[in-house]
């Protein structure tokens, strides 16, 4: 049984929480950018369950940001198709594009891109109000649920990496968006900030939020993310669901993708 029968075994065994359905599908995706020699991905196929929670591991520059960005719809790929709950984001013209963003996207950076002059609060608020919706109370709610409610009412430059980064969340989250992107989330912050806001991702998790997370540490990656895909000179070189995280490394159950085989 090769290992792409192997994890439709496991699937179709009744194994994913919840009867999981499809969230995201990438086909054939490839993306050579201008000037680009060699494609920053190149042939990628993956889908990811609605409940999951995916990290994407790769060294640098083997094309996990550009993958990201692909599912966020900002950023086209050169050929194959991305398709998000059912939309294949290849159709939509740049309003279409701007309007998924907004409706089904949350989006965590590395270095927060909180707006200076705004509070925590306000910056909470951001996407809420390009809806046109008032989530003033929603808003505090999630930065009680973040843990940082006190601070809802300084300016970013008064804060932590760590409280930054909890309002980037509660920013990411204010619409209620189908999928959580992060983009090494926890890359400018010391390694028990970065624990903890895992730590948050994780519960988030539990709570029914679907994540994909870049990192390109493996060690974060596994103790929190149920299911590891690892990247490699834009392929997917591995596909690893663990049984629930916080297995040992011989509980993993692995699977080795197409591209691998290859
Ligand atoms: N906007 C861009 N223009 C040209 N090349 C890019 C651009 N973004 C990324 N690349 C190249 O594509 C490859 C993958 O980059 P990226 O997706 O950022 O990797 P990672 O996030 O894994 O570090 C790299 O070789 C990078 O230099
Ligand atoms: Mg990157």
């Amino acid at each position: 049984m090769d290992g792409r029968t192997f994890f439709r075994a496991f699937r179709g065994g009744g194994g994913g929480k919840n009867g999981m359905s499809e969230l995201v599908r990438l086909t054939e995706v490839t993306k050579v950018y201008q000037g680009g020699i060699t494609g920053a991905l190149n042939g990628v196929s993956l889908i990811v369950e609605k409940g999951e929670f995916t990290a994407i591991m790769g060294p640098s520059g083997s094309g996990k940001s550009t993958l990201l960005n692909l599912v966020a719809g900002l950023d086209r790929p050169t050929s194959g198709s991305v398709a998000v709950g059912g939309t294949d984001l290849g159709k939509l013209g740049e309003s279409g594009l701007a309007r998924f963003r907004r409706d089904n996207i949350g989006f965590v950076f590395q270095f927060f891109y909180l707006l200076p002059n705004l509070t925590s609060l306000e910056n909470v608020l951001i996407p809420a109000q390009l809806k046109g919706s008032d989530a003033t109370a929603r808003a505090r709610e999630l930065l009680g649920q973040l843990g940082i409610q006190d601070i809802a009412d300084r300016f970013p430059a008064r804060l932590s990496g760590g409280q930054q980064q909890r309002v980037a969340i509660a920013r990411a989250l204010i619409n209620s968006p189908t999928l959580l992107l992060a983009d090494e989330p926890t890359g400018a912050l010391d390694t028990h900030t970065g624990d903890q806001v895992m730590e948050l991702l994780g519960q988030l998790n539990r709570d029914g939020q679907t994540i994909l997370l870049v990192t390109h540490d493996a060690k974060l990656a596994t103790r929190h993310a149920a299911r590891v895909i690892s990247v490699m000179d834009g392929k997917i070189v591995d596909d690893a669901r663990l049984e629930s995280p916080e297995r040992a490394a011989s509980e993993v159950i692995r699977v080795r993708s197409e591209e691998a085989s290859r």
